[in-house]
């Protein structure tokens, strides 16, 4: 028991005692008002940085808090329903004519596209481009083609490169929850197969496939790409110049480890997420470390992919595309031409690259596998009026064709062998 007596706080003077009791009360005040104009993070964000508030959260140490959200390991079962694909298309300087025959061969209405003609084009061909985007009754009812309106400057071999294609993927991500795989072309692309082939061999696919042609083996890579340090002045200067070296050199890196492949591909949702995102440091840091690199298309991917080890089992090592190198390769493929049409048609692939403008080779695939006319859209189930297919009947009667086929055998080749563990080697 206390005693009244004993206690002498209240009967001795005590000289600092009425100072000491005003200061608490203004700093008190003080301290509402700064909750209150927000000065400082409400209680329940503090108690989220130091959970000394909420003993029964601080008490269950069994659950460790990460910060990161896990990346979900991936089962890779099959689902079957009509995929949806997120398209970019891009172009430079005299590009518009290219663009626009790939966009309306690929086009379908269940996917998105992104189309954009970098900061080399002439400002007039962009109005042009967005004014036939905009006037197009297709693309006006079904609002699924989107163009980039504030060009990006893209220079050849530098990482602006990559950081449109992010660019791209960021619109996309935040404009459509609904896309299940991202699809990066060139106006100098052009599809192999009709959409409703392309939906329908992806169809019975696992969502989570990566399409990432890869290798660690760099070979000459090694010291002309990894190792030398390049600046891209298009980062930081309106007009396009080329990129430029400066010394000394990098020894390779000891983090991480490099992969390099090619600059197409077919990326899941939950990876470009992963990418975009960023709620692992991996994809930011590796960003960083290719803005110095030559040619980092061909590896930024490869390098984020097979570094994460829950991604790894989803890497199937092919590009979706036919193209056609010198042996061994150099920096530009062959423009195709007619004389590769067997070999192009044979190889499954969904996309071919590179074509020039409107030549025959375009109009035979036109006409032999498109079955498109007059700059038309590649007819499908979905038109109301076959061939011309100007109007939307129902977007989710797939009609496939041989294209189909030929793309599922190639699918299921690449499977088994990336089954067989031919990922990230
Ligand atoms: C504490 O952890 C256990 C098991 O990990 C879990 O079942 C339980 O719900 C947790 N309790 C709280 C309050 O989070
Ligand atoms: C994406 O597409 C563009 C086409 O302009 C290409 O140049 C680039 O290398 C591609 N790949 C990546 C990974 O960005
Ligand atoms: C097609 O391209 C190849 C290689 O680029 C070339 O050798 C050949 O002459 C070309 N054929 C035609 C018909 O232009
Ligand atoms: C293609 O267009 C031309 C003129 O624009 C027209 O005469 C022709 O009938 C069209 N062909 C088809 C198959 O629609």
């Amino acid at each position: 028991m206390i005693k009244l007596k004993d206690c002498k706080c209240f009967h001795t003077e005590k000289p600092w005692a009425f100072p000491l009791a005003i200061t608490s009360i203004v700093c008190l005040f003080l301290l509402l008002t700064c909750f209150n104009m927000g000065l400082i993070p409400p209680l329940y964000k503090i108690n989220s940085y130091f959970p000394l508030f909420n003993p029964r959260v601080s008490s269950n140490h069994s659950i460790p808090h990460f910060a990161e959200q896990r990346v979900k390991s991936t089962h890779l079962e099959s689902r079957s329903s009509t995929p949806r694909f997120a398209y970019l298309i891009s172009g430079s300087k005299g590009d518009l004519n290219k663009l626009w025959r790939t966009l309306r061969a690929l086009y379908h209405p269940l996917n998105y596209y992104v189309v954009h003609l970098d900061l080399e084009s002439e400002p007039n061909e962009r109005m042009e481009l967005a004014s036939r985007v905009e006037k197009d009754p297709m693309f006006a009812e079904v609002g699924n083609v989107y163009m980039i309106m504030k060009a990006n400057m893209v220079t050849y071999r530098g990482p602006t490169m990559v950081s449109n294609t992010l660019h791209a993927c960021a619109i996309l991500l935040k404009r459509n929850k609904d896309w299940d795989w991202f699809i990066n072309l060139s106006a100098s692309d052009y599809p192999l197969v009709t959409q409703d082939d392309l939906l329908s061999a992806f169809r019975n696919l696992n969502r989570d496939w990566n399409f990432v042609e890869h290798t660690s083996q760099l070979g000459w890579k090694e010291d002309q790409r990894a190792m030398p340090l390049m600046i891209d002045p298009g980062l930081y200067e309106n007009k396009k110049s080329d990129i430029f070296w400066v010394q000394p050199d990098r020894p390779l890196p000891t983090a991480f480890k490099l992969f390099t492949g090619s600059a197409w591909m077919v990326l899941s949702r939950s990876f470009v997420e992963y990418c975009i995102w960023g709620w692992d440091n991996l994809p930011r840091t590796l960003l960083m470390y290719y803005t110095n690199f030559v040619s980092s298309p061909e590896g930024y991917f490869q390098t984020v992919i097979c570094n994460v080890p829950e991604f790894i089992p989803t890497v199937i090592n092919h590009d979706m595309h036919f193209i056609s190198w010198d042996n061994p390769p150099k920096q530009h493929p062959h423009v195709l031409n007619i004389s590769d049409a067997t070999k192009m048609f044979k190889s499954g692939a969904a996309f071919a690259r590179k074509f020039d403008q409107d030549t025959t080779i375009l109009d035979r695939i036109d006409s032999e596998i498109l079955h498109r006319s007059n700059g038309s859209f590649t007819p499908g189930g979905w038109c109301r009026d076959i061939p011309s297919c100007s109007e939307v009947g129902k977007p989710i009667l797939v009609k496939s064709g041989p294209g189909a086929k030929r793309l599922k055998k190639l699918i299921n080749k690449l499977i088994r062998s990336a089954q067989n563990g031919n990922q990230c080697r």
